[in-house]
């Protein structure tokens, strides 16, 4: 690696092994893996991390109910992770465990860390708990939530979030000094703006601060599958403690490994309900283990699919396996962080997957390729030819282009996918009015040559330019497409700004390839 190379660690949830893969793990997974491609499309160093969490009751549950040890279960979906990332063309750089014993050590570690200066103690937990969602409620929060009747979720027993039953417990356990930490962490989303995003989202983290942090039990002596406590085996580590060390177990904490350099992580990509525990204990944790945070947590919204909630009951999880039966993994790419602006819920229905499909893939980007090559092709046999007279409407194409490049840039640094794309779709549709407004088909009729050329030379640079600022979001018809326009295969995952990015690299002279479709339009 040169030394200049800008480290990079964008991470994902790790994904509980109780269940299938399913959207929701799709589309972080995704978005991870395009902010993954874009840096090291710009050249820098990027640690990209995925995995699964193997641990806790719930899981321990769903192998009872298999009747298998909860490894057999762990392992039979991890397998389904493996093979399906790379269907999605997802690229991680590594694949964490929580049943590994690198993690272990880890969590260990740091729950060393924790009890060597006096963050944890031993006492009592009396409490409400939700095995779905592995949370715990108190009192007060259980009475503060009510149903529409009036009625309090304490009253109901019931989970406001996944509104199932919650269970009252007491037990032995050992506690994290949570309560140490509400001026830090307040004073920490203050201070730092880009900390938690989107900034709806910074205001909801700082209410729930500001109305006070319990000390957090973290052990658990109920069921046994998780990572003991370090001499007392009696009790496994609370699954969010033992889970959210990944980020850190993963590079090889505590040792320290070349991978540490990757600390502290640029961006947590997580779904809304869990940006607590990412936005607020994980970070107390860290300063109470004398790390450095996160550099920014971004919360998205949710999926539902046809207008209603994806459910195991209603069976209408959408799961990434079969979504790949119907469509190309680059659409699905696509279409779900075209769809919505990251950070808002969203809708996945097929009717505008595909309109979007033909309309902005198949009918803009596709066309503005098929057109210009075929014209390429047709007045001058693929050759490219060289500029012999630009004017201000190519002068303003290669503003735009250059715009285009410096807006993605911005938009990605700010996780807004749908705006770096419908950026690139101003741009596409720039090139087709270009197109329309020269009539390539007329400069030949009359013989005017060197209009021609010079239209014929912007549109396929234009296009060579397009294609890369795709390439993160639609690697594999990306790599099509400059197939296409170089002529030669292409590495996709090779590719730099660096040596690709100026305006004006494709020579005169250069032989292009006759456009087969890359978007066929979609019935
Ligand atoms: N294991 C924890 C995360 C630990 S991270 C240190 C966990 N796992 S999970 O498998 O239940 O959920 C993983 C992610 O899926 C969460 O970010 C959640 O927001 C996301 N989604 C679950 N359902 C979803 C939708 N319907 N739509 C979008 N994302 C959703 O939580």
């Amino acid at each position: 690696m040169p030394q200049d190379q800008k480290p990079y660690y964008v991470t994902t949830p790790i994904y509980y092994v109780n269940d299938e893969p399913h959207l929701g793990h799709m589309y972080t997974t995704i978005a991870a893996d395009v902010l993954a491609r874009q840096h090291r499309l710009a050249g820098d160093d990027v640690f990209f991390l995925t995995g699964v969490d193997e641990h806790g009751q719930k899981v321990q549950q769903a192998a009872e109910a298999r009747d298998i040890a909860p490894i057999a279960l762990a392992d039979q979906v991890v397998q389904r992770y493996e093979t399906l990332w790379p269907e999605l063309s997802i690229r991680n750089d590594d694949f964490i465990r929580t049943s590994s014993d690198r993690h272990k050590a880890g969590v260990h570690a740091m729950w060393k860390r924790l009890l060597d200066n006096g963050s944890i103690y031993k006492g009592f937990y009396e409490d409400w708990y939700c095995v779905p969602c592995e949370t715990y409620w108190t009192e007060t929060q259980l009475k503060d939530a009510v149903f529409p009747d009036g009625k309090t979720y304490l009253e109901a027993e019931i989970c406001p979030d996944c509104k199932r039953s919650v269970e009252k417990i007491q037990e032995e356990s050992y506690f994290f000094k949570l309560s140490e930490y509400q001026d830090k962490i307040i004073a920490h989303i203050n201070e730092n703006s880009d900390f938690i995003a989107p900034a709806s989202r910074k205001n909801e983290v700082l209410r729930f601060v500001e109305g006070g942090l319990r000390d957090l039990s973290i052990s658990r002596t109920t069921f046994s599958w998780g990572v003991p406590v370090p001499d007392d085996e009696g009790h496994v580590i609370y699954v969010w403690i033992d889970a959210l060390s990944n980020y850190l177990s993963a590079l090889g904490f505590p040792e320290d490994t070349e991978n540490m350099k990757y600390w502290p992580a640029d961006l947590h990509l997580i779904g809304k309900d869990i940006l607590r525990f990412h936005a607020v204990y994980w970070p107390a944790m860290l300063m109470a283990a004398n790390l450095p945070l996160p550099k920014r947590v971004f919360a998205h919204g949710w999926w539902t699919v046809e207008g209603e909630k994806m459910s195991k009951s209603k069976g209408n999880a959408l799961r990434p396996a079969d979504l790949l039966d119907q469509y190309e993994s680059d659409t699905l790419r696509y279409f779900l962080l075209r769809e919505v602006p990251f950070g808002a819920d969203g809708d996945f229905s097929h009717d505008s997957l595909k309109t979007r499909y033909n309309t902005e893939l198949a009918n803009d980007v596709g066309n503005l390729l098929n057109r210009s090559l075929s014209m390429l092709q047709k007045y001058r046999d693929g050759i490219l030819p060289a500029v012999a007279e630009e004017q201000s409407e190519d002068r303003a194409l290669i503003a735009d282009i250059e715009g285009m490049q410096r807006d993605v840039a911005m938009h990605l640094d700010n996780q807004a996918f749908h705006l770096a794309l419908e950026r690139v779709n101003q741009m596409v549709s720039h090139g087709n009015r270009y197109v329309a407004e020269n009539e390539p088909w007329r400069l030949a009729k009359e013989g005017n040559d060197n209009r021609l050329d010079t239209v014929l030379y912007h549109l396929v640079e234009a296009l060579r330019l397009i294609a890369v600022q795709l390439s993160p979001f639609m690697p594999i018809k990306m790599e099509q497409m400059l197939t296409q326009i170089m002529s030669k295969d292409i590495d996709i995952e090779a590719l730099r700004l660096h040596d690709l990015a100026g305006w004006g690299l494709l020579e005169a002279g250069h032989q292009c390839q006759k456009p087969s479709p890359v978007f066929p339009r979609m019935e």
